[in-house]
């Protein structure tokens, strides 16, 4: 069987992916430029999971990195996770972001197309709908009023990659908008492990329930929603992978585009409970005004995903929350840097 190749499989969502892709069997390629991502975490889906996979440190903008990998290995899948991904950062440093997101993913298609690779799942987010009217989100609501430059570059490459496999009808190109994943493998061998002090909510729950951070600042109490905060859709990264496990195996020629989210919503103060409850730490917080570009709630419409790929979230919040906090009480500081 063909292996599948993960760009930017070193990360907090590839390394579980590719977890869950040697749990199944298959054979796996990594490249990735660990500007986020860790070697460590790499070492240990190995350990996890008893398999090797094959490593190769390089980046998706450098047409010779991609070119040697496809050179070296019969490639069947491409599951393009590299890139950038922090909405501040975004807005500081634009440039970087578009040519990592949208420059590299043209580079990534340059270079498939080259060794015949015409099957594809992108890592998009729920982020291209930008503030919606209501909830839930499904496919066919509007994109494009997106509020930071990360966001953009995400829709950029999808609508890329939707008139690339219009053009080209050998590709299958399937693009998952991931609502917000948390949580970590069983094992609390690998999660996620944010650079500096993190912008996400549960990373940074977990740093002041560590003791690294002093309090959180919650943004927005004022929200119309039933307790005033923020309300989103919190997907375990198990049953992120799992879907795309399932987008693998219904990949058809063209372009499709699937919600992975639970469909329901839980407020910042339903997640600070529930950390308290979890982790019998108490988590300091501070009302703080609205965040910039923050829409009141946003949760999932995943029934396509469950019509057309078979797929459903299966991980409550309580495991989710359980299965981080076994990760960060084990490893506060993370994998240790490279
Ligand atoms: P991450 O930063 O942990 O992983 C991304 C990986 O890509 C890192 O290991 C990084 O070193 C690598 N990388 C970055 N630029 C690269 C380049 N030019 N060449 C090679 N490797 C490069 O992030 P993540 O949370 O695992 O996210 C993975 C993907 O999912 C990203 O594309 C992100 O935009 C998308 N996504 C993430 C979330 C989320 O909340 N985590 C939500 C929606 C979508
Ligand atoms: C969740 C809720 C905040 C931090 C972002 C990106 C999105 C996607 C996922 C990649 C909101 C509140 C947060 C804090 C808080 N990433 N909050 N105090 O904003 O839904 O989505 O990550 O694609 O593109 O925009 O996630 O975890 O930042 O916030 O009160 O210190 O927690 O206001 O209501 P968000 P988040």
């Amino acid at each position: 069987m063909k292996k599948v190749l993960i760009t930017g499989g070193a990360g907090y969502i590839g390394s579980h992916i590719a977890l869950a892709l040697l749990d199944r069997d298959r054979e796996v390629v990594v490249v990735d430029n660990l500007v986020n991502g860790s070697l460590q975490a790499l070492a240990r889906v190995e350990t996890i999971t008893g398999k090797k996979l094959f490593f190769y440190h390089g980046d998706i903008r450098s047409a010779a990195d991609l070119d040697n990998i496809f050179r070296r290995h019969h490639i069947g899948e491409v599951i393009h996770m590299a890139g950038l991904k922090s909405v501040s950062e975004s807005i500081s440093r634009p440039d970087d972001y578009y040519q990592n997101n949208v420059v590299g993913t043209l580079n990534l298609l340059d270079s498939m197309r080259r060794a015949r690779v015409r099957r594809l799942i992108f890592s998009s987010s729920a982020t291209v709908y930008g503030p919606q009217p209501c909830c839930p989100v499904d496919e066919s609501c509007p994109t494009g009023a997106t509020t930071n430059p990360y966001g953009t570059t995400k829709l950029i490459a999808e609508h890329y990659l939707r008139e690339l496999a219009a053009a080209e009808p050998q590709l299958a190109i399937t693009a998952l908008r991931y609502f917000n994943p948390i949580g970590a493998h069983e094992s609390g061998l690998i999660g996620e492990d944010p650079c500096g002090i993190p912008t996400n909510l549960l990373p940074y729950i977990f740093q002041v329930a560590i003791g690294k951070l002093e309090h959180l600042c919650v943004y927005g109490t004022d929200y119309p929603t039933p307790d005033g905060t923020g309300v989103r859709d919190y997907i375990h990264i198990m049953d992120l992978a799992a879907g795309h496990l399932k987008a693998l195996d219904n990949l058809q020629p063209g372009f499709r585009v699937y919600n992975l989210g639970t469909g329901k919503g839980y407020s910042v103060m339903e997640i600070i409970n529930a950390v308290e409850k979890i982790s019998g730490r108490q988590i300091k917080w501070q009302p703080r005004k609205r965040r910039k570009g923050d829409a009141a709630e946003c949760y999932a419409d995943p029934s396509l995903a469950q019509r057309e790929l078979s797929w459903q979230a299966e991980r409550c919040l309580e495991k989710m929350i359980a299965d981080a906090w076994r990760w960060h009480s084990a490893y506060p500081q993370g994998y240790v840097k490279e």
